[in-house]
């Protein structure tokens, strides 16, 4: 990782290596937090984040989900997200905030324990590497489920419900995979270790309903405006391993991942066993999107 200069600390601007806390931090212990993940990207204005109003509203969402009161507002959070970019002099970002438990108490009860935030960014390019853009990942059926709705709030980024996710990705790493795709607690597919998933079979595009345990991805979202952009066809629906294997193209869409062909599943080929057209046409409309370059997407750029 390539550390940034500062690390917004509530409230405050801290130098990147003493922004640092204590081994009794509740959330350490229990995974007891929340975060965000967002991208600053360089676009013809200067470096603008996308989508920041809601990636802010998922964040409170996420913490009122797990009873975090977070002791700033959204215009603070925002403007915070904002300047950690700016006084980092970063063009293009990714940035992590992330609501934490502090130190005070141990126990489930988090009693007398203070509501912390952090903001970190720093440049981060492709998270499943350069190529796969234009070659596509490979990828394995994980044997670990998903979190269940029943077990965890699967809607909200939660730091402890990321151990599932950690569990899925270093499994198919060690296989040779590139990724991991979860099913549900019912057997039907959720989503990737970290991205949401869409298949694409007999002109229709499909991705699964959050009931599975999918995360409401705000770049699925984005992805759903596009289609309706191009008069594809779209439901949300239940999917199974078989109706995977049978679909033309397969992608993986998400703020670090972008929009990603699955060219197998478990060693066989998804159609050609290359990224798909409708693929590449979704992700080029994508990149123009976050780059600021369609100007019926400009107001989801919030200029840093
Ligand atoms: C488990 C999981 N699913 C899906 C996504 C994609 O969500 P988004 O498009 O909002 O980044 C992420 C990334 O945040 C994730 O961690």
């Amino acid at each position: 990782m390539e550390k940034s200069k500062y690390i917004w600390l509530d409230g405050e601007l801290v130098d990147w290596d003493s922004a640092n806390v204590s081994v009794m931090t509740h959330t350490l212990h229990y995974g007891t937090g929340v975060f965000e993940g967002m991208r600053a990207r360089q676009t013809e204005n200067g470096s603008g984040v996308f989508r920041l109003e809601d990636h802010v509203e998922r964040l409170f969402r996420s913490a009122e989900a797990y009873n975090l009161d977070i002791p700033f507002d959204k215009k603070i959070i925002s403007d915070a997200i904002l300047e950690i970019v700016k006084v980092n002099n970063l063009n293009s970002a990714y940035i992590r905030p992330l609501v934490f438990l502090g130190d005070g108490e141990m126990g489930l009860l988090p009693g007398n324990v203070p509501v912390r935030v952090a903001i970190a960014a720093w440049e981060w390019g492709a998270y499943l590497g350069d190529e796969a853009g234009r070659e596509g990942v490979k990828v394995c059926i994980s044997d670990w489920q998903r979190i269940s709705p029943k077990s965890f709030q699967p809607f909200a980024k939660g730091v402890g419900g990321y151990m599932n996710s950690t569990l899925a990705k270093i499994d198919a790493v060690k296989k040779g995979f590139d990724d991991a795709i979860m099913l549900s607690d019912t057997g039907s597919v959720a989503e990737g270790s970290g991205q949401n998933i869409f298949a694409f079979k007999d002109n229709m595009l499909h991705t699964p309903p959050i009931e599975t345990g999918a995360l409401g991805g705000i770049t699925r979202k984005t992805v759903i405006e596009i289609a309706n952009l191009f008069d594809i066809e779209f439901v949300e629906k239940d999917i199974n391993v078989e109706d995977l294997m049978s679909s033309d193209e397969i992608f993986f869409t998400g703020t670090a991942t972008e929009v990603i062909g699955i060219v197998s599943i478990d060693g066989a080929d998804i159609g050609n066993g290359l990224v798909g057209d409708l693929t590449t046409k979704i992700r080029n409309k994508y990149l123009e999107i976050v780059n600021g370059k369609d100007d019926n997407f400009k107001d989801y750029i919030t200029l840093v």
